[in-house]
């Protein structure tokens, strides 16, 4: 089988896609904070905050594997520098990391969010801190930048989708064959959505859910992120798939 490294498997999306792979038949190796009951697979521990963290764990992985799942993510409830430590610049130095390590052929899936899509809007900050090159000290970069506590999610997923649309193209991967995807999910029923009420308020969660009759299971996602990692996905690259029920489209249609 293809062996799979999924980070954020001790919960929501990522415990659902690695059960789902495994299920597949694939070799998981699962990351996260702490070890999930019932993991199924190979997990490590590690913390992807931090540039240790990550050179650590990188220490700790196989000189081979098929495809890189960046799942593990933050709501912003604990502030915007570890926020964006994790959900971007920790998960682009793991898959920069790994590049040399992924068969040709590929693929690396992120899990963004429509609450990036204010990277068009914003794209001038949001290039700007997608151009700071490695595991930078992230406070300073947030100051630089201006980003307020609360933009700390939306920005970090900002940067993800536009770091995607640019690793398809950048030597790094290309020259592997490597595929590189977004996935961006609308509001799914797992522990952080609690957190994303708290942040965003009921009333903004609850439109957004009634818009499209419910919100997402980790069971909507994680078909579709394991599918941008498969061979029949092999003409996909630098593509954010949307898996929200038709909430982005229901959004964008009210303008016309
Ligand atoms: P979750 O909170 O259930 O799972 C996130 C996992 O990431 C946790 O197991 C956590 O321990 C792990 N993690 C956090 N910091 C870490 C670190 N420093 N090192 C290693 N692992 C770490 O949330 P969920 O819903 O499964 O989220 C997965 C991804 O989906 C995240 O990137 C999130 O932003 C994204 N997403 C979720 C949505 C939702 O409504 N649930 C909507 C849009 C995107």
């Amino acid at each position: 089988g293809k062996t799979i490294l999924i980070t954020g498997v001790a919960s929501g999306i990522g415990a659902r896609t690695a059960e789902l792979a495994g299920q597949l038949g694939a070799d998981v190796i699962g990351v996260d904070l702490r070890e999930p009951a019932g993991h199924q697979g190979v997990f490590v521990q590690a913390d992807i905050s931090s540039k240790a963290g990550v050179d650590d764990l990188v220490a700790r992985l196989p000189q081979r594997i098929d495809a890189l799942c960046n799942v593990a993510g933050l709501s912003g409830n604990t502030g915007a520098a570890p926020t964006l430590a994790v959900n971007f610049y920790g998960l682009r130095a793991l898959s920069e990391a790994m590049a040399p390590r992924l068969r040709e052929g590929g693929a690396i899936v992120n899990v963004a969010s429509i609450a990036g899509y204010g990277w068009r809007a914003n794209l001038n900050r949001a290039a700007s801190m997608v151009s700071v090159d490695g595991f930078p000290d992230v406070a300073k970069v947030i100051a630089e930048h201006a980003v307020k506590n609360e933009e700390g999610y939306p920005v970090s997923k900002e940067l993800l989708l536009l770091w995607t649309f640019r690793a398809a193209h950048q030597e790094l991967f290309r020259s592997h064959g490597i595929r590189v995807n977004a996935v961006s999910p609308g509001p799914v029923e797992t522990p952080i959505l609690k957190q994303f009420r708290s942040v965003l308020g009921d009333a903004k969660v609850d439109s957004d859910i009634a818009r499209v009759g419910r919100a997402g299971t980790s069971g909507d996602i994680a078909p579709v992120v394991l599918f941008l990692c498969s061979d029949g996905a092999r003409w996909i690259n630098g593509a954010n798939v949307p898996v929200d029920g038709g909430l982005e489209a229901s959004i964008n249609a009210e303008v016309l």
